[in-house]
């Protein structure tokens, strides 16, 4: 998976930095194009000697270097990289990478970079374990960069905890991991909607639901990192656009959502509806707030379309439909249902009587039902990792 491709690996100051000399080496054996940087602090750790006579490449830790006159561009390395590995990654190269700053070649050549980001931390585990260091964690990984999880175990201190850096070898496999993830559903179009929908009625006032549009997020982010071209229909949410998507449409009614996806499933191998669509939006929306003197009690409601009930009487040949189901009585017979009635392959179900599972958690319990009758049940997990079992599905039902 990583022969001919370009790795960019940055080094930064941390013992772990001798572990990059075995990397190198493996990446070299894999085939891959190695071109090491290195921060100033990197250098106590290993020579920059070692590391440019394994990777046959000279090691650039300033831009200009005045022995030769010559200037290294940050922003061709960047957009030469196939993908660029911070390991190890400093408690201080993280801060500068969560932050922006860009005082020197790897941090600069990190904001430049086009390609994924990984990044393996390795520090002490106090440090690893400051509010601050996992907080750069997390603003990084909001970005899309991707960690490689320290390992537990003695570190140099002579303390014993999380803060090793991983292995070159399972860092080899990670990489190695996410490139053939990122073909498995390599030019597919999927539509995948989000969110509640909003039903105004008047300029303050709407009918909606808890909907929070993580299960939607979490399924279009794992679509496009398995390689498909996602576009994200969502309602009213606070959640930020997963970074591997391109194309996100908001909308706030059912209507508009349903023009949007009308549109968009002609031309799409999968549709995947998670959103909770409201069935019902007020007959007229009042042009001022009504004001409780008006003393209205009751409200005149009509029917929204049920997109995906259309979605299934326009659905052409080889496309993959797929609803979710959310149910509190009869779960399995209301999913079947809908499954049936609304000519899908295949229904996600979640019961509001299972703890953890449904609307605002970051949890989710599912079922999920085949139009053949099969039934696959997992059990409670992160929104993530549901996102990443309905994902297989889909691309084996591609594959069938
Ligand atoms: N759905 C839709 N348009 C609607 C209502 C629902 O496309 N107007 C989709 C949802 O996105 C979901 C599936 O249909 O994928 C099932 O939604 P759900 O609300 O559980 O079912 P309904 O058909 O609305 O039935 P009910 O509310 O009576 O359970």
């Amino acid at each position: 998976m990583l022969k001919g491709k370009n790795v960019l690996l940055a080094v930064t100051g941390s013992i772990a930095a001798y572990k990059t000399a075995f990397f190198v080496r493996l990446l070299v054996k894999e085939g891959a194009e190695v071109q090491v940087i290195m921060t100033n602090s990197a250098k106590d750790f290993i020579t920059p000697l070692t590391l440019s006579t394994l990777s046959k490449r000279p090691v650039i830790i300033e831009p200009f270097d005045p022995e030769t006159g010559e200037w290294s561009n940050h922003v061709e390395l960047g957009r030469w990289a196939d993908v660029m590995v911070v390991a190890p990654a400093s408690a201080n190269t993280l801060s500068k990478m969560a932050a922006g700053i860009a005082d020197n070649f790897v941090t600069t050549c990190y904001l430049a970079a086009k390609c994924p980001v990984f990044f393996a931390p390795a520090m002490d585990l106090d440090m690893f374990y400051h509010p601050s260091v996992q907080k750069n964690i997390d603003i990084l990984q909001s970005y899309g960069n991707l960690l490689i999880s320290p390992q537990e175990g003695e570190l140099a201190s002579g303390l014993c905890g999380a803060g090793r850096m991983e292995e070159p070898d399972q860092i080899i496999q990670v990489l190695s991991d996410y490139f053939a993830e990122a073909k498995e559903l390599h030019g597919k179009k999927i539509l995948v909607t989000a969110g509640p929908t909003y039903e105004p009625i008047d300029p303050v006032r709407f009918i909606g639901n808890y909907s929070s549009g993580k299960m939607g997020f979490s399924l279009a982010e794992v679509l496009a990192r398995k390689g498909a071209d996602v576009t994200l229909v969502t309602g009213p949410t606070v959640l930020d656009t997963p970074a591997r998507i391109k194309n996100r449409i908001d909308v706030h009614t059912a209507v508009q959502m349903a023009e949007v996806c009308y549109d968009l499933a002609r031309d799409s191998d999968v549709v995947v509806m998670a959103a909770a669509v409201a069935d019902y939006a007020p007959v007229s929306i009042a042009k001022s707030k009504i004001k409780k003197s008006e003393e209205v009690t009751s409200l005149e409601l009509k029917k929204n379309p049920d997109i995906l009930a259309e979605l299934g009487k326009r659905k052409k040949k080889g496309q993959i439909l797929a609803g979710f189901a959310l149910e509190t009585d009869n779960e399995k017979e209301n999913a079947f249902a809908k499954l049936q009635n609304k000519n899908l392959d295949l229904i996600v179900l979640n019961s509001l009587k299972d703890a953890g599972a449904g609307f605002n958690t970051d949890t989710n319990k599912v079922n999920v039902l085949f139009k053949n009758g099969e039934i696959k049940e997992f059990p409670l997990k992160d929104k993530t990792l549901v996102a990443g079992d309905i994902a297989a599905i889909i691309k084996d039902l591609l594959d069938s």
